[in-house]
């Protein structure tokens, strides 16, 4: 069976390498095919961070098992990490958080037990990175939150959960806030949770979420969140179970699957050979159990706990009144701690049952599309215009411009009505949301909303428009704070 390997930036060659030493000496039938990917390539002129090559070679063997990349500063290049989870579609980014016998914490000093599974959206929110300066002093992200791609890591997070015989999955969201996003997400969760009635499934808002995490950690099972959110609660988690040395992780997709580790490249002690490889040996043992080695990945782990727990460390954690080890001598130790059994958590030797590999030769992009609403139509249009004129102003202009068609219901200022009401007291920007509604409530169509367009245009500088969907009687848009 062969996989791709990529070493990555700063202290992936050097994690990488003992990673691939502890699999060579567990002899694991694996074969590695090492791709071209990082911040070194982009410095080549690839302006993804990855030659066709390494891509062409990832999609035909469908297993990445990668190091840490770095995202060169400054504009107009993205991240490889977050391309490569979007290009390929690995829509569910699974992150373990367990208790390790042998690194200390407060809870496993306060014999607190941890064990959440992270499940993080890995695609869409505001990690499509779409954004734009709508006039010099405003700047707008574009947060995407789909169905079908909330449905499949909600449903990729229910099936780990019962696989794992989890007793609890929560969504962790903020709903509250924001309604029609994350309620979709919310919405889906419990669409998915009918399917599993024998699973707790629960949701928690976000802020709430963290100071229940850092209190009681043992309460929680499997969270599943959105992208950005679920980034920063896995780092959370990361640091109740001893830090980012021991956050490991797997991006699942239905064709490809990448694994690496939670953290990132490390510059500060790159190098040095000094870096804990426990995030990435990890990683690193899931791959292997997705293939089908349960009997290598139980030997490796068992040796890394067993390690662990006789009080070998890196320089990042452990009894400082105790020399830290260096990287090749953490996998050299876990090597010789082979068929040794740790005294807590340790593994079962499954047989293995190598998995055949599929080769997916796709012909067009999959489309994931939900059943349509019925009575779908338009029913006004936000015009997001630039001016640094009061409300009264703005308004009195923007009625010109209604003709027979339109009514101006409301003039908002960063979300907050500034006009039919609101308060002297509201800061302004100079960018405006007018929200136009169709005069007689009759629908509208998109040549009605060109021809405000063009008519407002001679007032104003429009600097993007969203159109007001309605599904019957339900409003498929939010209203403004204080509408
Ligand atoms: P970082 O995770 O690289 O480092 C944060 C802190 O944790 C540093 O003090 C570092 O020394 C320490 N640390 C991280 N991993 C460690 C390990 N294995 N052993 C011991 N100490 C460790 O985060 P930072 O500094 O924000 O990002 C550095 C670069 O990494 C950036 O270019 C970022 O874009 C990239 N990055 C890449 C990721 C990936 O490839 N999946 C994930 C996160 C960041």
């Amino acid at each position: 069976m062969k996989i791709a390997v990529a070493k990555g930036d700063g202290i992936g060659p050097e994690i990488m390498d003992a990673v691939l030493k502890v699999f060579t000496a567990a002899t694991i039938p694996l074969e590695y095919d090492f791709v071209e990917m990082g911040k070194w390539v982009f410095d080549k002129g690839f302006s993804n961070g990855m030659t066709p090559a390494a891509q062409l070679t990832i999609e035909n063997l469908g297993i990445l098992f990668k190091g840490p990349m770095e995202t060169p500063k400054g504009k107009g290049v993205k991240s490889v990490n977050v391309t490569a989870r979007k290009t390929w579609n690995t829509y569910a980014n699974k992150r373990v958080f367990q208790t390790l016998h042998g690194v200390e914490t407060v809870f496993s000093k306060a014999g607190i037990p941890i064990d959440v599974t992270v499940v993080r959206e890995n695609i869409e929110d505001t990690y499509g990175g779409i954004e734009h300066m709508l006039t010099h002093d405003v700047a707008l992200s574009r947060r995407f939150i789909t169905r079908p791609g909330s449905m499949q890591v909600i449903k990729y997070a229910f099936e780990m959960a019962k696989k794992k015989n989890a007793k609890r999955i929560t969504c962790g969201h903020k709903a509250n806030i924001m309604k029609i996003t994350d309620g979709l997400f919310l919405d889906c969760f419990y669409e998915v949770a009918k399917e599993y009635p024998e699973l707790k499934a629960d949701d928690v808002i976000v802020d709430d979420l963290c100071l229940k995490l850092v209190t009681r950690p043992d309460k929680f099972d499997v969270v599943v969140l959105t992208n950005l959110q679920g980034d920063i609660v896995s780092d959370l988690c990361a640091g109740l179970v001893g830090g980012l040395g021991f956050a490991p992780s797997a991006n699942i997709g239905d064709h490809i699957c990448i694994f690496e580790a939670v953290h990132g490249t490390a510059p500060d002690i790159a190098g040095k050979n000094i870096a804990n490889p426990t995030a990435l040996l990890l990683s690193g043992v899931a791959m292997i159990r997705h293939v089908g080695f349960m009997e290598n990945a139980a030997i490796i782990e068992n040796a890394l706990l067993y390690t662990l727990e006789s009080g070998v460390h890196t320089g990042d954690f452990g009894d400082t009144t105790r020399p830290a080890v260096n990287t090749t001598e953490f996998a050299n130790i876990i090597i010789s701690n082979f068929g040794k059994t740790p005294i807590v958590n340790a593994k079962p030797l499954l047989p293995n049952m190598p998995v055949t590999p599929t080769i997916f030769k796709l012909e067009k992009n999959p489309m994931l599309v939900s059943k349509e609403m019925e009575d779908e139509h338009i029913v006004g249009v936000d015009m997001f215009i630039e001016s640094a004129e009061q409300p009264e102003m703005i308004a009195h202009k923007c009625q010109r411009h209604g003709g027979v068609k339109f009514k101006l219901v409301n003039v908002s200022n960063r979300g907050t009505q500034v006009w039919p009401t609101g308060s002297l007291f509201t800061n302004l920007v100079n960018q405006y949301n007018t929200r136009f509604e169709s005069l007689d409530g009759s629908a509208l169509n998109q040549q009605d909303i060109i021809g405000l367009y063009v008519s407002l245009s001679g007032d104003f500088k429009i600097c993007s428009l969203e159109l007001l969907n309605s599904w019957g009687d339900k409003k498929a848009y939010s209203l403004a704070q204080g509408q």
